[in-house]
């Protein structure tokens, strides 16, 4: 099996839903802004998540579509909005939304992304109770990812996080809604409430990893590849778990400016963080992680799409970007 023909299989679904469900109209910028992102590209691995999970539990790709295109509409809103609080100018190897269309142009296509999402799930073909649960989920999901990111923006400003501290701020921040993909997927597809929490549970903890990698990869992968700007955590003065290993191991990290860094402090840094140990440390959190979300799917029997999820866990370390 190769994980990647297989996202794309369905991916290729998501993107045409997005042209549908999220048409251009009056006001056409509005619109355009909106489209921008997702018309970008990216990984898909959240609405990959959510027909899986389907799929894992006997349902189909066609049944919950919708939804795999909601999350990932969700998903591009907070990219746009992060790009502006992270100050950060390159997304999917193209300029940030907000250096394109302005900041507010790029609130207002986020908050538009963010709301549409509701429209589509609320509409959508399935069991009525199934689907407000699923908006609850969504919208509960959405309350964390800004407790989350607020913690992250906080974080800048201290000196010391402890490791739990981190772990707390990206669950919030990004692993919610993993878990949330993996939730509605199985919901609208048909399954119990029992098999739906497991479900939650495999995506909370494969995106707790998934959000240590990402900082990993911010420090390790050239823009060409990662598509974003490399060393922007560093940068930013971000709480990785990288940061706070090395802190923790008596590596004086200095805290650039944004902008201000040059190449070769940036590369001082770098060395010094890999030193340490910090990354591999940070990698073996992640690896544990992924080994205690990959025992939730216990309760699925065999299938051609568990495969493909618990192929997706191992994914979460192993991508290049
Ligand atoms: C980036 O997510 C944002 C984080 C939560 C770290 P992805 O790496 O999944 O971004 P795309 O969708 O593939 O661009
Ligand atoms: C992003 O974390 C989390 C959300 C978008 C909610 P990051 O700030 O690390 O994501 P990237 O690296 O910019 O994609
Ligand atoms: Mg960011
Ligand atoms: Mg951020
Ligand atoms: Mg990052």
């Amino acid at each position: 099996m190769n994980l990647i023909d297989e996202i794309k299989k369905r991916s290729v679904h998501v993107d045409e839903g997005i042209r549908e469900m999220l048409p251009i109209k009056h006001p056409e910028e509005l619109y355009k802004a909106a489209r921008y992102l997702p018309d970008a590209g990216g990984k898909r691995l959240r609405p990959a998540a959510v027909i899986l999970t389907a799929e894992a539990v006997g349902s189909d790709l066609q049944t919950v579509l919708p939804a795999a295109v909601a999350v990932e509409l969700v998903h591009n809103f907070t990219l746009m909005h992060d790009d502006i609080m992270d100050r950060d100018d390159v997304r999917r190897g193209m300029p940030a939304a907000h250096v394109k269309w302005g900041e507010p142009g790029a609130i207002l296509a986020g908050d538009t992304l963010y709301s549409r999402a509701f429209e589509i799930i609320t509409r959508m073909d399935n069991d009525p109770a199934r689907i407000v649960k699923c908006i609850y989920i969504l919208a509960r999901t959405c309350t964390e990812i800004c407790e989350g990111q607020w913690l992250d923006v906080e974080f800048e400003h201290k000196d010391m996080v402890s490791e739990k501290e981190y772990i707390q701020m990206v669950e919030k921040k990004t692993a919610v809604l993993y878990g949330a993909a993996c939730k509605i997927g199985a919901l609208l597809g048909g399954s119990s409430l029992e098999v739906a929490d497991q479900m939650y549970e495999f995506g909370r903890m494969i995106g707790i990893a998934f959000q240590i990698y990402d900082d990993v990869l911010d420090i390790v992968t050239p823009e060409e590849t990662l598509g974003k700007v490399r060393g922007s955590d560093i940068m930013e003065g971000k709480k990785t778990l990288i940061a706070i290993h090395a802190l923790n191991s008596g590596v004086q990290l200095e805290i650039f400016g944004k902008g201000k860094a040059s190449r070769g402090q940036l590369e001082d840094a770098i060395r010094q963080l890999e030193e340490s140990g910090s990354i591999e440390y940070a990698r073996n959190v992640a690896l544990a992680h992924i080994r205690e979300g990959k025992a939730k799917l216990d309760v699925l029997g065999d299938s051609e799409a568990k495969e493909i999820l618990l192929a997706i866990a191992d994914y979460m370390i192993e991508r290049s970007y």
